[in-house]
């Protein structure tokens, strides 16, 4: 499985999961747009991944400014020469139970996870359209397909993303691009790192596998998506949950 010569852009690949996957996808050949609103964490990824001898630039970007990312998207394509790959995977949660969620932390979701994707999208798919080839992959979260307590806003936005995933492989499987989600479970991120002890124990003794999954195993999904290998899927929302659901 191989992605040379291909250019690929991750949202939110200054840290985290979006990191590990901008890092795979530049270790099987692809030059990577590393995109994240905290400019200081994207270019410390970029650095790390050129590195490497791969071909990584750092953009310091808001999702949510659908005009700035039409300019910095087309900038992209012009710096790497092409566009094959998006990865929506920039996300963020505010959580609370339902009767407490505050108007500001519904909306902030619904613009970051689910705006943002769609202006991504917009600005990606156009040079995808003309180059009739392209692969766009979404990381949604099994929440979106369950719900959960606690998270109406983060669960919604993820069902949206889920849908518009479909909708795009709907209207662009005719040019050829593919448009697919990935729903984590839990995985290994600061974010449940910081869990206490016992709460990990009672998630972990829920999943299948008796473990979080970790960052490297996400990524090796969104790689294989945007292989070749994977030319005849679209549409799909694939979970890795280690059995959860
Ligand atoms: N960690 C998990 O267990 C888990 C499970 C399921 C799904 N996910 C999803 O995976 C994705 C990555 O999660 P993570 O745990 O690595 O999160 P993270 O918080 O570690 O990383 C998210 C990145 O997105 C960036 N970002 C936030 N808002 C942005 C904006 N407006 N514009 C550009 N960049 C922005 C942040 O700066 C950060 O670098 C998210 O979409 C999340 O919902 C995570």
């Amino acid at each position: 499985m191989r992605l040379d010569g291909k250019k690929a852009v991750v949202t939110g690949a200054g840290r985290g999961i979006g990191k590990t996957i901008a890092t795979r996808l530049a270790s099987l050949g692809a030059d990577v747009a590393i995109v994240d609103i905290d400019g200081e964490t994207a270019g410390s990824t970029a650095a790390e991944i050129a590195s490497t001898g791969a071909t990584a630039i750092a953009y310091e970007l808001d999702i949510t400014d659908t005009e700035r990312v039409a300019a910095v998207f087309k900038g992209i394509a012009e710096d790497l020469g092409g566009l094959d790959i998006l990865v929506n995977n920039a996300g963020l949660t505010r959580d609370n139970l339902f009767l407490r969620m505050s108007s500001n932390d519904w909306d902030l979701v619904m613009q970051v996870n689910l705006k943002g994707a769609f202006n991504c999208t917009r600005a990606a798919v156009r040079p995808m359209m003309s180059q009739r080839s392209g692969r766009i992959i979404n990381i949604a979260s099994v929440v979106g397909l369950v719900g959960n307590v606690g998270q109406a806003n983060y669960a919604a936005s993820k069902a949206g993303l889920i849908a518009l995933t479909k909708t795009i492989a709907k209207e662009f499987g005719g040019r050829n691009i593919t448009a697919n989600a990935v729903a984590p479970g839990f995985i290994e991120t600061p974010m449940t790192e910081s869990l206490p002890e016992k709460a990990r124990a009672d998630f972990a003794s829920k999943i299948s596998l008796r473990r979080f999954g970790s960052p490297l195993e996400v990524a090796n999904l969104v790689a294989f998506l945007a292989s070749d290998e994977a030319d005849y899927i679209t549409g799909q929302t694939i979970s890795i949950d280690g059995g959860m659901l």
